[in-house]
């Protein structure tokens, strides 16, 4: 009996962390990121406005609209005067705890695995990149503004007469 009591206290306790952990939804956006080089989008895409497909150039083509590879960073910066930024966009290769002529920079935005996205069908539809994404332009670190979950995509996709067969988005 009294062992009996005991599993069932253990069942209800594995029931509930799981539980607990799914409902957090571990792949949530995150508001709490930090960045190897302090890049800042309200400088680059807000005041200086270069367009976001110069350096999220893959967004229009394929799944993931990816980062800039260093080299693009450099383009720009090596042609400034020495103090600005070219020490920021250095820092890599100074700091030793990161990759050389890498930058590894933190994911915000992440799906499960089970979910199937592309850019690109969006991108040609055109959707802004804010319509998910917030005004990024406006912010020196990229922080979420709208919970991306199935009813964020099930919403728009009703809306604009898009698919919302399970199949469309789950594998
Ligand atoms: C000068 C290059 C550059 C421009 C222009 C730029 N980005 Fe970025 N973007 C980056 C880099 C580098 C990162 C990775 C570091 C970070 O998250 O801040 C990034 C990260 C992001 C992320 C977060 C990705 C993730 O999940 O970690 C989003 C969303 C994004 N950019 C959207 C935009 C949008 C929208 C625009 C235009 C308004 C834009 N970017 C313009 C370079 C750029
Ligand atoms: C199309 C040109 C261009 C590209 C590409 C570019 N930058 Fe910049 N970056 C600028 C300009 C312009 C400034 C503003 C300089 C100023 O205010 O004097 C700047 C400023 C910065 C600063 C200083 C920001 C601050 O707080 O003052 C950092 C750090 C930086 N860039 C990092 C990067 C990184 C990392 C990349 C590659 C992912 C990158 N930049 C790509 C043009 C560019
Ligand atoms: C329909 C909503 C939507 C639109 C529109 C959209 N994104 Fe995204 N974006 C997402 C989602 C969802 C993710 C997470 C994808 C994943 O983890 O597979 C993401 C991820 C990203 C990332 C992280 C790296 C990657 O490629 O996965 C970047 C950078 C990014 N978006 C930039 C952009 C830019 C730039 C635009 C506009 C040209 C844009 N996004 C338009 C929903 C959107
Ligand atoms: C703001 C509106 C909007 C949001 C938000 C949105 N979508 Fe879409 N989605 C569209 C449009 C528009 C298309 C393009 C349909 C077309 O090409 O005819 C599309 C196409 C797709 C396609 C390709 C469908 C096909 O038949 O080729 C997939 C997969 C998809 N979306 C998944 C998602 C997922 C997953 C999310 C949430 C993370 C999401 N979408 C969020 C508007 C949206
Ligand atoms: C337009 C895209 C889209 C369609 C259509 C869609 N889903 Fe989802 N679904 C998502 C995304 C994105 C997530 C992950 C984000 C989240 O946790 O809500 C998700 C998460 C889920 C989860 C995990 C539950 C959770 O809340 O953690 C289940 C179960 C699920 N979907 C079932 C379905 C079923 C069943 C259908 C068909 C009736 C369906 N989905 C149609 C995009 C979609």
């Amino acid at each position: 009996m009294k062992y009996g009591a005991v599993a069932v206290a253990v069942l209800i306790l594995i029931g509930g962390v799981t539980t607990a952990l799914l409902s957090q939804r571990p792949w949530l956006p995150r508001s709490d990121v930090v960045q190897p080089v302090p890049f800042s989008h309200r400088i680059h895409a807000g005041i200086n406005r270069i367009p976001c497909q110069y350096c999220h150039e893959y967004a229009r083509r394929s799944e993931n609209s990816g980062v800039p590879p260093i080299q693009r960073c450099v383009g720009c910066h090596s042609s400034m005067a020495e103090q600005v930024a070219l020490q920021a966009v250095r820092k890599p290769w100074i700091d030793r705890r990161q990759a050389a002529f890498e930058i590894r920079w933190n994911r915000v935005y992440t799906l499960p695995d089970f979910v199937r996205f592309y850019h690109s069908p969006h991108i040609k539809a055109g959707l802004a990149c804010q319509r998910c994404h917030g005004p990024v332009e406006t912010m020196d670190r990229v922080t979420p503004v709208f919970e991306i979950n199935m009813g964020f995509c099930l919403n728009c996709h009703t809306q604009r007469h898009v698919s919302i067969e399970c199949s469309t988005c789950h594998y």
